[in-house]
């Protein structure tokens, strides 16, 4: 009696966490009303697929742009392209751009992550982004005037503004510059992370 109990305890438990995991599981981008990307404020603690820094020194002493940049990937759009290799609907990526700062250290010169600058964003979606190339569509999370603050939804960017340069140099690699991404290119397709140690 007690066991059968148990069990059927134990079965609706099951199921309630099912139900309720497929009632919260969601989308990593989320719209509002007006149609506008809310920015996830967790991305950070995503999946960080690589940084890439390009400093005035290497640029004639101006660089079209002295920054540093962290990319970071959503699980679910990390997951599909770590199994499949591709990028599934609704896979989201943010790059969060910083400035460069130099600095002089225990383990040489070198650059450093300043303030944040901006927050760019793209989104796969077949469906709500079908005209646009690739079916990504591009935003850009503006900083507030005269504030730390960036805004926490933004409307989509045009062709002329992002995805021209992105068709342009990475459309062999489905609009995404992989070439600074060790941690997609290692793991695409294979089903495993591709952290490079002797598999047991
Ligand atoms: C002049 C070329 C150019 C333009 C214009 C451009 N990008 Fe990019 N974008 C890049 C390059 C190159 C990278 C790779 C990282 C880096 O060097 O910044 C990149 C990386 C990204 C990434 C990280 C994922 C990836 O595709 O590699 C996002 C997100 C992104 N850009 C969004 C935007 C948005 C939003 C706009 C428009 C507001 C934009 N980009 C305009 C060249 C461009």
């Amino acid at each position: 009696m007690f066991k059968c109990l148990l069990k059927s305890t134990m079965a609706s438990a099951f199921v309630v966490g099912v139900l309720s995991s497929a009632a919260f599981a969601q989308d990593a981008a989320q719209y509002d009303a007006e149609g506008q990307l809310k920015l996830p404020t967790d991305y950070r603690e995503w999946v960080f697929v690589g940084a890439n820094t390009s400093p005035h020194e290497l640029n004639d002493g101006k660089a079209p742009f002295n920054e540093m940049r962290a990319i970071y990937i959503d699980r679910d759009g990390y997951d599909y392209w770590k199994t499949n290799g591709t990028f599934k609907d609704g896979t989201f990526l943010i790059k969060e751009v910083m400035s460069a700062t130099r600095y002089e250290g225990t383990t040489g010169n070198g650059y450093a992550a300043g303030d944040i600058v901006a927050l760019a964003a793209m989104v796969k979606d077949s469906k709500r982004f079908a005209e646009d190339t690739g079916q990504w569509g591009f935003f850009r999370f503006p900083k507030m005037k005269d504030s730390k603050f960036f805004t926490n939804v933004s409307g989509k960017y045009g062709e002329d503004r992002c995805s021209y340069c992105h068709e342009a140099a990475a459309s062999e690699t489905d609009m995404v510059f992989l070439e600074h991404y060790p941690v997609l290119r290692d793991a695409q397709g294979t089903g495993i992370s591709g952290v490079p140690v002797k598999p047991e």
